[in-house]
């Protein structure tokens, strides 16, 4: 479908919990949070009834986030029903990595057709201190397994925080070097914890990479539904994608909305704007659905303003939201 601006709206990003088995400091506070009760979230039926009707209004490629939605009982069965639907294009999932290894047979069997992961660091001390887990070898651990799998749908979110080692880009880089999979630096965005820190843009991480790698080649072919633009640099088997929420702001050329995991439909990430809709669920058929969504979905905001508190700035976290 499109909206008021004429953008087409076909990719859902759905949270299935706001936990998380880590505390990234620009994401979560350390303890003293208030998480949401099992009976608030949506239930995996009431979810693939609203992606019936996402469907019917031409959204059908399907991101699963989080908290982390791993933690969540029964992701691969969910998966494996979600890409049953008639009608779904595709179903991705953007995890921190930390349950990858024990459940990537069961991942790989549910046919998920591309995973992220979320690693800002090769230093394990780096990793505990961004993380407050000493996780690193868990996550590397399970990226690995998938690909001995054969698995070779990933990659990697990076979101680097100051102060930036050169070196550790490198070895993050060396990931889509040595193995074919796709390195993408994010710019950090000042939401929830997210303002206590600073990102790095993507003209510094380039050039770091340039000065190591030689100049990268532009790459203009499509690598999955996001807003990264991507690189590849000579002899890597993978590319490296930018995502630039701030400098090199997409708003445009958005094709998204988000559902929490309380059944919230939210039209931008920045705003508060959006529709509580886990009341219709269960009332509507999925034809009165459709037509619901549609409705509230046409009135998307036209940019975001991050950096500039508005009435409607988003307060809650990014695990609340899924990124
Ligand atoms: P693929 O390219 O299909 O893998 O999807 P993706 O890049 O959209 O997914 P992912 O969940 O890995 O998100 C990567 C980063 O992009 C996260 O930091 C998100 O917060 C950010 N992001 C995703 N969608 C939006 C958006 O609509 N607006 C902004 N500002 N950032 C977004
Ligand atoms: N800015 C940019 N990316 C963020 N993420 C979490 N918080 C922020 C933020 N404030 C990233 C995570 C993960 C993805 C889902 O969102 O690191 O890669
Ligand atoms: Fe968890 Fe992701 Fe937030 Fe880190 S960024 S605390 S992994 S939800």
């Amino acid at each position: 479908m499109k909206d008021r601006y004429g953008r087409v709206i076909d990719y859902v990003r759905i949270s299935l919990t706001d936990r998380c088995n880590l505390r990234c400091i620009y994401c979560m506070p350390e303890e003293g949070i208030e998480l949401l009760k099992h009976e608030d979230i949506l239930r995996y039926e009431e979810i693939l009834k609203l992606c019936s009707a996402f469907i019917k209004i031409g959204i059908s490629t399907f991101k699963l986030t989080g908290g982390e939605p791993l933690v969540r009982k029964g992701v691969p069965e969910f998966i494996r029903e979600l890409k049953a639907l008639p009608g779904t294009r595709e179903v991705t999932l953007t995890t921190n990595g930390v349950l990858l290894g024990k459940m990537a047979n069961e991942l790989v069997d549910s046919g998920i057709d591309r995973i992220n992961v979320s690693l800002d660091t090769m230093d394990a001390e780096e990793f505990r201190r961004l993380t407050r887990f000493d996780k690193i070898d868990t996550v590397l651990d399970g990226i690995d397994k998938l690909i001995k799998l054969g698995y070779e749908n990933l990659k990697i979110n990076t979101v680097p925080i100051q102060p930036i080692k050169p070196e550790d880009i490198i070895k993050l880089a060396d990931l889509a070097r040595n193995k074919p999979i796709s390195v993408r630096f994010i710019e950090l965005m000042p939401i929830g914890e997210g303002t206590e820190y600073s990102g790095s843009s993507s003209e510094l991480i380039m050039s770091i990479l340039e000065d190591k790698y030689g100049l990268a080649k532009a790459y203009q072919g499509k690598l999955g539904n996001g807003p990264a633009n991507y690189v590849k640099f000579d002899k890597f088997k993978g590319y490296i994608g930018f995502i630039e929420a701030l400098n090199s702001k997409f708003c445009g050329s958005c094709n998204r909305i988000r559902l929490s995991s309380t059944g919230f439909l939210k039209l931008c990430l920045h705003y508060d704007y959006g529709v509580d809709i886990s009341g219709f669920i269960n009332k509507l058929s999925v034809d009165e659905l459709a037509e619901k969504l549609a409705e509230i979905i046409y009135d998307k905001p036209k940019a975001h303003m991050l950096g500039h508190k508005t009435e409607h700035t988003e307060n809650k976290r990014m695990n609340q939201i899924g990124g």
